[in-house]
């Protein structure tokens, strides 16, 4: 890794499962393209020559070249996405920084966050918003001004906004993640919308709950909606704010624990998925201390308990990152895997009845050879026998014009 955390050397990262995948069937569909556009070719040409192709078998040929670049297309575009929600101030925004490892998103008290925010991994130098229904590549250097862009209109909290941060400040937006934030799910009448609009494509939810206090009914009836919509949604439950247990260690393993009952009755009985674990920790703290090893500084006075919270955040990253890249690889290749192996058993289809219209015509061309040949021994034997009749006949009639010419001479 470098001074900034992120990791130069082999890359053993399970969001690599995705990334590899990825690649794959890109490949897969190179080919598959380069086997369309020969068989068109191909098809040309012996059109040319004979009348075995319709033009009806060649635009539909034509017509997978548009379907394989529109699949590479999506391709192109297709990435692992994480949803986040929570009430208003559990630490949502706080949460997405201390994984992306900087201060991108705009977090603090109060409600904070007001629409949604997208945040996804761009190839230029410096990082920029994009607003939903426009084009616009607004410049923001710091999260003071994003915070102030995104202020400055009366954005619709079920608005999406992009932003646009550069691949090579982070990794996990260099490997195809996408994170998107959400307001408080207690200061919106509008669940059902979000839902629709940005949740049924996101591959993992991460719900972000305040250890400080419990699982809110709201927060539960956000996922009970979320779990009607999909039938087998992933969902991660981070206990954020657990620093606040070291002012009170004695009920420390206590609260753990009745929290930790709570999420998986939650998840287990109520949503019927399969036990997951939910993770105890301090966003604040991590994103305070990655900065920290950033800038090599020390970080500050650490709160007890630090480092467990620590490595439980990092065992979420590592749990995360295997549950999004398998998840992702599953919804989003199996369609297109199924497509490429549709459109090659297409043109399977069509090149065998190529095939075999080349085969009968052939067939049907020796038949006519051969009735062809038929005539003509019928032919050359209909005229011998006609000459040899006509040599008789000419011949008798010699003989008879000679034996009446001498009669005459010698009357
Ligand atoms: P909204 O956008 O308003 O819905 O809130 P949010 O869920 O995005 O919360 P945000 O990340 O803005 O955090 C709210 C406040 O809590 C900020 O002042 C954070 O610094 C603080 N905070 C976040 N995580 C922690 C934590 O683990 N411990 C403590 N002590 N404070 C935290
Ligand atoms: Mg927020």
């Amino acid at each position: 890794t470098d001074s900034r955390g992120i990791r130069t050397g082999p890359d053993n990262s399970p969001l690599q499962i995705f990334v590899k995948a990825k690649k794959k069937i890109n490949d897969i569909f190179v080919e598959i393209e380069d086997y369309v556009k020969d068989t068109v070719e191909y098809m040309h040409e012996i059109e040319k020559e004979q009348k075995i192709v319709n033009d009806e078998k060649v635009k539909q040929t034509e017509e997978f070249i548009n379907k394989v670049h529109g699949i590479r297309d999506v391709l192109c575009r297709d990435h692992m996405k994480v949803a986040f929600f929570g009430r208003t101030s559990n630490g949502k925004s706080s949460v997405i920084n201390a994984m992306l490892r900087d201060k991108i998103l705009p977090s603090g008290i109060g409600h904070t966050t007001n629409c949604f925010l997208q945040v996804e991994g761009t190839t230029t130098d410096e990082p920029y918003l994009v607003q939903e229904g426009s084009t616009e590549h607004c410049a923001v250097e710091s999260v003071g001004q994003l915070a102030h862009a995104l202020c400055k209109e009366k954005l619709s909290e079920s608005t999406l906004v992009k932003v646009y941060w550069p691949k090579n400040r982070c990794l996990l937006l260099r490997d195809d993640v996408v994170f998107v934030d959400s307001p408080g799910v207690d200061v919106t009448p509008n669940l059902d919308e979000w839902i629709d609009k940005h949740c049924l494509d996101a591959d993992v939810f991460v719900l972000v709950a305040n250890a400080e206090s419990t699982l809110m009914v709201t927060e539960k009836n956000f996922f009970h909606k979320v779990s009607m919509r999909l039938s087998k949604p992933n969902i991660f439950i981070l206990n954020n704010r657990w620093d606040a247990s070291a002012t009170e260690p004695e009920f420390l393993d206590e609260v753990r624990r009745q929290h930790q009952e709570r999420a998986i009755d939650f998840l287990v009985k109520e949503l019927k998925k399969p036990r997951k674990e939910s993770f105890f920790i301090s966003a604040k703290e991590v994103l305070q201390a990655r900065l920290a090893e950033q800038d090599q500084k020390v970080s500050t006075p650490l709160t007890d308990g630090f480092q467990t919270r620590y490595f439980e955040f990092q065992d979420f990253e590592r749990k995360f990152e295997e549950c999004i890249s398998k998840s992702a690889v599953k919804t989003k290749f199996e369609q297109h895997s199924q497509r490429g192996k549709f459109i090659a058993s297409e043109l399977r289809n069509i090149l065998d009845g190529i095939y075999n219209d080349a085969l009968k015509l052939k067939e049907e061309k020796l038949k006519q050879r051969k009735e062809l040949n038929d005539k003509i021994n019928y032919t050359e034997q209909q005229l011998l026998i006609i000459t040899q009749e006509m040599k008789k006949k000419i011949h008798t009639m010699v003989e008879d014009v000679e034996q009446r010419v001498s009669k005459a001479l010698n009357e």
